[in-house]
């Protein structure tokens, strides 16, 4: 028998963690011969609906799970934690930007970047859920120092499969067959899907395509599309958020399949002129449980423009929370 991972997700008893740590649990995300053991996390007044999670958990008889614990104290959270995936913090309402979520979220992942930086596994795989995720992630990554900040990234998968279907409906081919889809920069409106060196069944995607409507509805539907679920739902997308943490975490743990790009929010080594030291999402192939930054692409100046105009952006968000940075 394998030794049990330990994963820890935070925001345990919200939307997104009531679909997540049930396929966790499941061996989705580890692998179906992987045990684990569950750490979750929340705030003191929800501990009471984390048990009925815990209880919903023990109902599904999981033979991978082997131990779980309810907490709301970080540093047990985190304790030896392999994995972590931050999920809790306040989402938005109707007519809000996710970066009107800083002042809001921000002290929960200085704290728990501390908490990490302290007592979980020194290879720990990080994935921040919680919005602005990119900026959650920069705050992490500030406030752990002793974690190599490669481990530290932030999810855009959400927003890549976004495109793939909105691509795959557009010229009605199966989504199996498009690859290489990019989101750079934020997970914000201002995000730039580039479908530049996208390929479908092998070729070239741009020319299926007109380009009036990828530049004026399919980029803009994309950046928006979190807004028109809240809009429709009257909250926040939680299942295909949830999704997308699981597939973030496949690629990252089993390898990106079959020549295949992934976006992931990651810290910038200031690869295509992006200033280092922001979480910015890149695209990025996964191998041996590492990830690594498609390089040398050609950008040409329309990506630039969008490029530059996500990282200003991040730029501004950082600078709003630099007082949280050790
Ligand atoms: P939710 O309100 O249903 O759940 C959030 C949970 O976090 C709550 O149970 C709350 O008690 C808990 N929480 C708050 N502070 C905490 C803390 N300090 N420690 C531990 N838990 C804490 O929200 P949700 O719909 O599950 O969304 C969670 C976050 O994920 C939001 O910020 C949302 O905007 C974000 N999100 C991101 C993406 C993405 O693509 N990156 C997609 C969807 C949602
Ligand atoms: C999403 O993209 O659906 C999430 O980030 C939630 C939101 O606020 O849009």
């Amino acid at each position: 028998m394998k030794k049990p991972v330990c994963v820890t997700v935070t925001g345990a008893a919200g939307q997104i963690s009531y679909s997540l740590i049930f396929r966790i649990a499941s061996g989705e995300m580890l692998g179906p011969d992987q045990p684990l053991i569950l750490k979750l996390l929340e705030i003191k007044p929800a501990l009471g609906a984390l048990r009925g999670v815990k209880m919903e958990l023990e109902d599904s008889a999981f033979p991978l799970l082997q131990d779980i614990t309810c907490t709301d104290n970080a540093e047990i959270a985190f304790k030896d934690s392999d994995i972590a995936l931050l999920v809790g913090a306040r989402p938005r309402g109707k007519g809000m930007e996710r970066k009107d979520l800083l002042e809001a979220n921000a002290n929960i992942f200085s704290s728990q970047g501390k908490a990490i930086n302290e007592v979980a596994a020194r290879k720990i795989k990080i994935l921040v859920v919680g919005n602005p995720a990119n900026t959650n992630a920069l705050i992490v990554a500030n406030n752990a120092p002793s974690i190599d900040q490669k481990q530290i990234t932030a999810m855009t998968r959400l927003d890549h499969n976004r495109s793939l279907t909105q691509l795959a409906q557009k010229i009605d081919r199966p989504i199996a067959q498009i690859k290489r889809v990019i989101i750079w920069g934020n997970h914000s409106s201002t995000q730039y899907p580039d479908l530049h060196h996208c390929l479908v069944g092998g070729t070239p995607a741009l020319p299926l395509i007109d380009n009036e409507w990828y530049v004026n509805q399919m980029i803009p539907s994309v950046q928006q599309r979190g807004a028109s679920i809240i809009k429709a739902r009257g909250a926040s997308s939680a299942a295909s958020a949830s999704n997308a943490a699981i597939m973030h975490m496949q690629s990252w743990l089993h390898g990106s399949k079959d020549g295949d790009w992934v976006s992931m929010g990651v810290v910038s080594d200031g690869s295509y002129g992006i200033e280092k030291g922001l979480v910015y999402s890149f695209p990025c192939t996964c191998a041996d449980g590492d990830w690594n930054i498609v390089k040398n692409l050609e950008i040409n100046m329309f990506s630039r423009q969008k490029m530059a105009a996500t990282e200003t952006e991040l730029i501004e968000e950082r600078d709003a929370v630099a007082h949280l940075f050790t």
